[in-house]
């Protein structure tokens, strides 16, 4: 059904009975939505997903391990995230989107924005960042590259589902402001910007209330306060009460409850318990989303059984490459690297991970790649004949133990070697979707091997591969040289091969934090919470906000990463105009970056807001914008920011709104969050937001920083025969002690001069609360 008009949806809707409105709002098997033949209603399907697609050919099938079919395995989100790299985000997007072409795909489930609340989250692999604006600024270009193409996208999982334990239960409970300033930013920016063709709930509860029957979120937040026009999926089993999720906002449940969903649905408009217009509004999306589909230009949508369509898959892989290039992070380098190894030379590769790479994480994310590089062969290839290269697994992947024979083979591989290349990381059984890590270590066996190595004399480069953050601080000193490649996709090996040996340059920056120690890191005390509820004590301070707030020393800091060239900045310009109560303030900011260095190299240059003495608990600094410049050696470029009021604002859950408290902030560009180059201070002038109402809850302290209420208690309160106040309201000292007593209080108090005669005054002079 093309091009559907308003008219022909409301006219199609009409035509439909109350059980096909039902069996249209529950999918009909795992992947596919319900074809009503008779209205010539199509199917669509939709398919996992965020880093590359997974096509499960038979409709039942909803398991991961069984094979998908080929699909380019892009690096996961914690890699792509680290290559600040918009442009090569949304690039990703559209390769990903011609394989959902081909396959017969409408909707690709992805991307995942939620945020990285815990080291320890199964899933970190597959979100973006601690950060809410880079994780939404990634999300963005992911969204508009699909999207580009005629294929949708599902931003996922909406909300708060940062934890694989007990994720199908679990409440979240979190206060409204970490919530707006953490949790949902994200998935508002992405939906504001980018317009998603839907958007996935998530399986636990927020506050309560499953994400699935969240009204507040799923209508009130989602539709009302950001516009969004489009259809909410449920996560797969997401749905308990399936009349309650639509009642709640929730469209498309999938995958359908068949024995009971559609049945509940039409009992309850039978009854009266459900507004029919809710459930035709619900279907009115589905088949919007099915139109989209059928969009004129689009091709019919194929069985997936059917030869796929070719696609480029050579140049999917160099993208891959690329993007697997960019997101490694470079964290050490004692002058060693890039590497150069002369004629004649040797090179110990150690580590089972360079003949078996790991290169993406486990669950509904798995792709079955269509072909899988690995170190030593890539490695092997670009040194050329002139160099010998020795390898040894060192370990053993299945598990922790030190096995001494493969440590001595290790040993004897790098003896008299010039350098040392030792593959590390997690093991895929170390992270996944569906559980929860409980510590950050890598295995005891790989530790003892580089510290082994490390007594062979050559230089040791550590490769790492895994998709949350490991302990980098306990070994670091045994490096000389440490690349982070995250979990990279199927080229990820050819990327480190090429990073090495300098013939694609180090660009990565950490989207998260490295801490000393797990037990520094913000959520260690609420994690992963007990009896169903896990309690976000540590509010808006997440990731660097956290370390920041209670000056942390960490190993690696938000923001940072090496390159083989230097940077230089200079010539801050910040200029303002507007103003924060008027909505219009605009803060353009610039700065000259210029590669001081020999090499050709990217710089992300970062730019981090913070007010200074906040009355109310504020971050330090937050990001609010990057920009990634490429540079030859000795080439400058002036890069410009534009800040708008929301950069400034916090939420003030009092007033229900954004709020921009006025006072001095300090607007700081540089490489990380902890090496700012230039730093300036601006006035935000304004007013402090609308006033809380008083009345006789207000407490005096309330009542004295408000100026209308302050000179009309005075007023009220010298109304005696020398006009001067008298009791409390006399004496500073006093008035400080008992600041916190709602004023209402102190009329049961003799002497303290407040009476239910003077609050009478005063409320008669203030009038009304307003
Ligand atoms: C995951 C989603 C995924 C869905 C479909 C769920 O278990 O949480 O991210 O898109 O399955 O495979």
């Amino acid at each position: 059904m093309p091009d559907l008009t308003e008219t022909d949806l409301a006219e199609t809707v009409g035509r439909l009975t109350i059980g096909e409105k039902a069996a249209l709002c529950s999918g009909a098997d795992m992947w596919h939505t319900v074809a009503i033949p008779r209205l010539g209603i199509g199917s669509i399907m939709v398919a996992d997903g965020p880093h590359g697609l997974r096509v499960q050919p038979n409709a039942a099938d909803h398991s991961s391990a069984r094979t998908s079919l080929p699909a380019t395995c892009f690096p996961t989100a914690a890699a792509l995230a680290s290559t600040w790299n918009t442009a090569l985000i949304d690039r990703v997007g559209i390769a990903i989107a011609s394989e959902a072409r081909a396959q017969g795909i409408t909707v690709v489930l992805g991307p995942g924005v939620n945020i990285k609340r815990s080291l320890l989250c199964g899933r970190n692999f597959e979100y973006f960042s601690e950060d809410p604006y880079l994780a939404g600024t990634a999300a963005t270009a992911f969204v508009n590259g699909v999207q580009s193409q005629g294929i949708g996208t599902s931003l996922k999982h909406f909300a708060v589902n940062n934890q694989e334990t007990d994720r199908m239960r679990v409440s979240a409970e979190v206060h409204e402001r970490a919530l707006r300033e953490i949790y949902l930013a994200a998935f508002e920016q992405c939906v504001k910007q980018a317009a998603p063709w839907t958007v996935m709930c998530a399986y636990n509860r927020v506050n309560g209330t499953y994400a699935s029957e969240h009204h507040w979120l799923l209508t009130g937040v989602l539709r009302d306060e950001w516009g969004f026009g489009g259809l909410v999926v449920s996560d797969w089993g997401a749905v308990h009460d399936r009349v309650a999720a639509l009642a709640a906002g929730l469209d498309l449940e999938m995958p359908p409850d068949l024995e009971r969903s559609p049945a509940a649905v039409v009992a309850a408009v039978e009854a009266g318990r459900l507004d029919e217009a809710v459930l035709d509004r619900a279907v009115g999306r589905v088949l919007e989303l099915v139109g989209r589909a059928d969009a004129p230009g689009r091709r019919e949508p194929r069985e997936p059984q059917e030869q796929p369509e070719p696609c480029d898959f050579e140049a999917h892989h160099e993208l891959a490459r690329q993007a697997a290039a960019e997101g490694a992070v470079l964290l050490k380098n004692s002058s060693v690297l890039p590497l150069a190894p002369a004629s004649g030379a040797t090179v110990a590769v150690i580590g089972e991970f360079a003949r078996k790479p790991r290169y993406q994480g486990a669950g509904s994310s798995r792709v079955n790649p269509v072909r899988v590089e690995n170190f030593l062969d890539e490695f092997t290839a670009r040194v050329g004949d002139q160099v010998t290269v020795r390898f040894a697994p060192g370990f053993e992947l299945a598990g922790d133990e030190v096995d001494e024979d493969a440590a001595d083979q290790a040993m004897s591989a790098a003896a008299g070697a010039d350098y040392i290349i030792l593959l590390l990381g997690l093991p895929g059984r170390a992270e996944s979707e569906g559980y929860d890590r409980d510590h950050i270590d890598l295995p005891r066996n790989q530790i003892s091997l580089l510290r082994r190595l490390r007594t062979a004399g050559p230089p040791v480069i550590v490769v790492l591969s895994n998709g949350g953050v490991v302990d980098v601080a306990s070994w670091d000193a045994d490096a000389d040289a440490i690349l982070e490649c995250w979990l990279g996709g199927q080229a990820g090996a050819g990327a480190a091969a090429q990073l090495l040996l300098g013939q694609a340059e180090p660009a990565g920056r950490l989207a998260e934090t490295i801490p000393r120690r797990l037990a520094d890191s913000p959520a260690f005390l609420n994690f992963p919470g007990e009896d169903g509820e896990v309690h976000y004590g540590e509010g808006i301070f997440v990731g660097y906000r956290y370390y920041d707030a209670r000056s942390i020393e960490v190993a690696y800091p938000f923001g940072f990463g090496l390159s083989y060239t230097t940077f230089g900045y200079g010539e801050l310009t910040v200029r303002s105009s507007g103003s924060a109560d008027a909505g219009d303030l605009e803060v353009r900011v610039g700065c000259r970056v210029t590669n001081t260095g020999q090499r050709s190299g990217s710089e992300v240059v970062q730019l981090y807001v913070g007010q200074q003495d906040p009355a109310i608990e504020r971050p330090v600094r937050e990001l609010r914008g990057f920009a990634k410049v490429d540079l030859a050696p000795g080439a400058a470029e002036m890069v410009w920011f534009t800040l708008g009021r929301r950069d400034f604002a916090c939420w003030s859950t009092a007033r229900s709104g954004w709020t921009v408290p006025p006072g001095r902030y300090e607007v700081a560009v540089g490489s990380s969050s902890r090496d700012l180059k230039l730093t300036a201070m601006i006035e935000i002038d304004g007013s402090t937001g609308a006033r809380r109402p008083l009345d006789g809850r207000s407490t005096l302290e309330e009542w004295l920083a408000d100026p209308d209420g302050r000179s009309a208690l005075m007023r009220a309160a010298g109304s005696g025969s020398d006009g001067r106040p008298n009791g409390i309201l006399a004496d500073a000292n006093r008035m400080r002690v008992s600041g916190n007593i709602p004023l209402r209080q102190f009329a049961v108090f003799p002497g303290t001069g407040i009476t239910y005669e003077l609050l009478d005054a005063v409320r008669a002079e203030l009038g009304p609360p307003k």
